[in-house]
């Protein structure tokens, strides 16, 4: 049965007796398949998650409400904070905030209600019913004990702002401080361009971007060096988004930038709540969105994937052996039917969690419902890593039978 919540693997050795009774042939079948099984599994049980793609219920009976979503694990807890959507193509707006809420195994989940609520100023950046509020993120800074929430704002509502919001909190569940929106790093250029192209644009240039009318969709005649010249006044534009904390307490934002054409990776302020400075251009003319990131075993990986709307697309995978680069695509990480490979699973990636005191990460993603945004669903798959130790995503172990 599809999504029926059997995320818990079990392995299975015979007995010694049972091998006894077999006859050699069947025995060397049998010891085989037991090794064959063994391997392809990782160490331990994994955790037992919610049916993918089915209505998840808080304590309440109540659908989860987090689109878009990550998740910080604080003082033996998760906590997920995630898009608060309405009914109808309305909840595509931001008209509630950012929910929050928390379990011990990731399967029940506690309502904690709303971490950052829109405003009921109009002339807020945040305000109620006109403004676009997505992916939000919150990681916790040791140093100051704050928490702090990031996440895509689109200011009018109409996706041409790509801003990035700023929360900050005393507590892990809120309520979280709005501070500012704004674009990212004004005045400084990558770290990864060549001189040459540390110049701003001239009129002329910047005339014909607009003319090409970039709408964050692959454009075949994308100008894969000139948007970030010319957002470097003003600031570079950010829209989907994760954060990640390293080992040693350095934070980054990594977001779509340049018309969606490129993804940026920018260094966070040691307090979090502003950028150093300090950002990397990776994959320009790529069009990455839903990025998602995690490390392993001293490597970091990149989930991603297209960008086609709401629709889902294939899911893609990069690897680097540093942060800021140079990163490496590894293609689809999906094994599935052509379906669910070319669509990841009907979802579209959000965040990658690492499971507290296990060798174990889950990719979180997202199958929205743009016409009754309300109903977006949750797709949740533990990674696997082949003999590489390149992580893929299957739902072929967790739901036999089909
Ligand atoms: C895809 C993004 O990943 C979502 O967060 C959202 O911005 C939609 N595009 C809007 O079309």
């Amino acid at each position: 049965m599809r999504n029926g919540g059997r995320n818990v693997v079990k392995t299975s050795f015979l007995t010694y007796n049972e091998l006894n009774y077999m006859n050699t042939k069947i025995k060397m079948k049998a010891i085989i398949f037991c090794l064959c099984f063994a391997c392809a599994l990782p160490l331990g049980a994994q955790t037992n998650l919610l049916p993918n793609g089915e209505i998840w219920s808080d304590e309440n009976g109540v659908h989860i409400n987090a689109h878009g979503g990550g998740i910080l694990f604080h003082d033996g807890r998760y906590y997920w904070f995630g898009e608060h959507k309405i009914e109808g193509t309305a909840g595509n707006l931001a008209h509630v905030g950012v929910h929050c809420y928390s379990s011990s195994d990731l399967r029940n989940w506690t309502d904690e209600g709303i971490a950052l609520h829109v405003s009921d100023n109009p002339e807020s950046d945040i305000a109620r019913g006109r403004c676009i509020l997505e992916r939000p993120k919150v990681i916790y800074n040791a140093q100051t004990k704050k928490f702090v929430m990031w996440f895509h704002l689109e200011v009018g509502g109409n996706y041409q702002s790509a801003r990035s919001g700023v929360a900050v909190a005393d507590c892990v569940t809120g309520p979280y401080q709005f501070l500012r929106s704004m674009r990212i790093n004004e005045g400084f250029w990558p770290m990864n361009v060549a001189g040459h192209l540390k110049e701003l644009l001239r009129p002329d240039e910047v005339e014909y971007i607009a003319e090409l009318r970039l709408t964050g969709g692959f454009h075949p005649d994308y100008p894969r060096d000139m948007v970030f010249r010319r957002d470097f006044i003003g600031g570079q534009m950010a829209r989907d988004m994760t954060l990640f904390v390293d080992d040693d307490g350095k934070a980054y934002h990594i977001y779509s930038s340049e018309e969606n054409g490129t993804l940026h990776i920018a260094e966070l302020a040691d307090d979090y709540l502003s950028h150093s400075g300090a950002f990397v251009r990776i994959f320009p003319g790529r069009f990455h969105e839903a990025p998602a990131i995690f490390k392993k075993d001293g490597k970091y990986f990149l989930f991603a994937s297209g960008c086609t709307g709401w629709a889902p697309n294939a899911a893609r995978l990069a690897t680097a052996e540093r942060i800021m680069g140079e990163w490496t695509e590894l293609g689809n990480p999906c094994r599935g039917s052509k379906e669910e490979c070319e669509t990841t699973f009907r979802a579209q990636s959000t965040f990658v969690l690492k499971v507290h005191d296990k060798d174990e990460w889950i990719f979180m993603a997202d199958r929205w419902c743009p016409n009754n945004a309300i109903d977006g669903r949750y797709v949740w798959i533990p990674i696997r890593f082949d003999a590489a130790g390149t992580p893929y995503l299957t739902l072929e172990e967790n739901e036999p039978g089909e």
